[in-house]
């Protein structure tokens, strides 16, 4: 089992304490530096491309930010159909459980809302267009057609990496832009009773499932990691032509391979390997099934 340390009503009380308005992070009127990177070097591959100029790599970097926007608007479309499915599930049941659920779900939708917000507000200011992934609604249905478990395993893994994105963009040597750090931190403070709740729904699953349904989820996971992966290529490939529209410049092959990959290789260890090597997330994985925490990390291995 996963011996947690934390109740629903704890959460909730959690939440209630940190919680805050759209508004106060990110108000209509606020703007976005483009002075500044908006993501830290350690979540980005647009300065891993030695043959462009600070000031592409720049740009680089304020495409990929608004693409990690977009992804997070985008996978937390199925995080709140996933809430209020096992809401529904609670009915009449634990209170507790319920109330925790539904404000995780309000919540979700509230995040997707802010980052409307900063997407609409990139796109006025940023002058030229930048590709990302559309079709939500299709990537929540392949994500919720797999089992229960593992759907709660992928929302677990997104929702606690969240904290390291935000470590990563504060600092003494910090320089990103501090709207974008206010985003990522005020993200953060919310999907921390997120992920405990994924937990402890992942626990009462547990305590109904038998040794291959556990196993069941763990392949099930590993090939939402692999249909996830195949989007970040798809998503690098994108920052690639969005980078030759807005300079105006057609890269050679070469060149177009190298910035995809330091694209894809960035948004793998930012989206993928920094969830899967999270001592949290590893450690509910054990407490899983030891085995199925050794498949993930080879796999974390491989994708490193
Ligand atoms: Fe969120
Ligand atoms: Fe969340």
């Amino acid at each position: 089992m996963l011996e947690l340390t934390y109740d629903y009503a704890t959460c909730v009380r959690n939440s209630e304490k940190v919680a805050w308005r759209v508004d106060e992070v990110m108000p209509t009127s606020a703007r976005l530096d483009f002075s500044r990177p908006f993501l830290p070097s350690g979540l980005t591959g647009s300065d891993k491309v030695p043959f462009l100029s600070p000031a592409e790599q720049l740009l680089l970097n304020h495409i990929n930010g608004h693409a990690y926007i977009n992804l997070f608007a985008f996978v937390e479309e199925y995080i709140v159909a996933t809430a209020v499915n096992h809401a529904q599930a609670e009915m009449f049941g634990d209170h507790s459980a319920i109330r925790a659920l539904v404000r995780f779900a309000e919540e979700e939708i509230k995040h997707q809302e802010l980052f409307w917000r900063y997407l609409a507000a990139f796109e006025r200011d940023f002058k030229h267009p930048c590709q990302v992934l559309g079709s939500a609604a299709a990537v929540a249905q392949v994500i919720l057609s797999k089992s229960p478990m593992a759907v709660m395993m992928v929302t677990l893994h997104l929702e606690i990496m969240t904290q390291a994105h935000y470590t990563e963009s504060i600092g003494p040597d910090s320089n990103v832009d501090p709207l974008f750090a206010r985003l990522l931190k005020h993200h953060w403070i919310e999907e921390c009773q997120h992920a405990k709740i994924d937990a402890l729904e992942l626990e009462k699953m547990l305590a109904v499932s038998g040794p291959e349904q556990v196993k069941k989820a763990f392949s099930d996971y590993l090939e939402l990691i692999d249909a996830f992966d195949g989007l970040l290529d798809q998503q690098a490939a994108m920052d690639c032509d969005s980078l030759s529209g807005a300079l105006a410049r057609i890269f050679d092959a070469d060149e177009r391979a190298q910035i995809v990959q330091a694209q894809h290789q960035g948004y793998r260890r930012t989206f993928l390997v920094s969830g899967m090597v999270n001592k949290s997330f590893v450690k509910v994985l054990k407490g899983m099934d030891a085995d199925g925490a050794a498949s993930v990390a080879q796999k974390a291995k491989s994708l490193a």
